[in-house]
């Protein structure tokens, strides 16, 4: 049986008293009202992480996960955070190459790769994202593109180390746009996604691979994508800033 895990990827948003009662509202609907057995994973913004591991400290459901990591372990990079401080405040989850992060900060596939791995050695589980522009899809190209994506920064992995990653397909085309990939499109490239990874890793692993959806999830459609054989729930943007809506999402199973 794979994980069925929802994501809530906060973004750059909320302060953190905002984030804090974001948090605390999540935890409690989730306690009351979540009977499925899902992992329910909260990404907030860096400085947020410390109060929010208290929040969900204790939950059986609940987990906690950074938007993203540096991909060395210490030293003279002003700014950035590592894998290390992820772990002291009780961080398990990491999104590595969100689009967002690959548009705005030049992360490609070969600087992704160092990132996989410095998560995994300090035994955080990277939610790995891909996902192709609208360009490369009316070009036909989607599916080779996503596929490289994973072959690039990821099939240099052993299959032990492999098998701990959750993976994230979120159509850039999606995200945030209102527009939705349908069940079809979404089950399709999942489907292609695990059968790629079958090919270099053998049926036992691509089965036991949680692959997400992402983008323009909602409450209105978390179900029937949740519906759909290879997809293990979703990676959720906007819907996740507010309490209700993420936990319909959550209950869509
Ligand atoms: P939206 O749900 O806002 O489309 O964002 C998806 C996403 O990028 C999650 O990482």
């Amino acid at each position: 049986m794979r994980d069925k895990i929802v994501a809530g990827n906060w973004k750059m948003n909320n302060t953190l008293d905002e984030g804090i009662s974001l948090a605390s509202e999540i935890s409690n609907m989730v306690a009351d009202e979540v009977m499925d057995d899902v992992k329910v994973v909260l990404c907030p913004p860096f400085i947020h992480l410390s109060s929010v591991s208290k929040i969900i400290e204790g939950t059986d459901k609940l987990y906690l996960g950074a938007q993203n990591c540096n991909d060395h372990t210490s030293g003279a990079y002003t700014g950035e955070i590592s894998v290390d401080m992820l772990k002291s405040v009780g961080v398990q989850y990491v999104i590595i190459g969100h689009s967002e992060r690959r548009e705005y900060y030049g992360e490609t596939n070969e600087f992704l790769m160092k990132k996989v791995d410095t998560a995994l050695a300090a035994g955080l589980t990277p939610i790995f994202c891909c996902g192709e522009s609208l360009e490369i899809r009316e070009k036909g190209e989607h599916f080779d593109f996503v596929t490289n994506q994973l072959t690039e920064s990821l099939f240099h992995l052993s299959a032990d180390d492999f098998g701990k990653l959750v993976i994230a397909y979120e159509p850039i085309w999606a995200i945030g746009t209102g527009k939705t990939a349908s069940k079809e499109q979404a089950q399709e490239m999942h489907e292609k996604l695990r059968a790629h990874i079958a090919g270099k890793y053998g049926e036992g692993v691509a089965e036991g691979i949680s692959i997400l959806y992402g983008g323009s999830c909602k409450p209105s459609n978390a179900a029937e994508l949740f519906a759909q054989k290879d997809i293990d729930g979703g990676l959720i943007g906007g819907a996740s800033l507010k309490s209700r809506d993420f936990v319909d999402i959550v209950k869509s199973f």
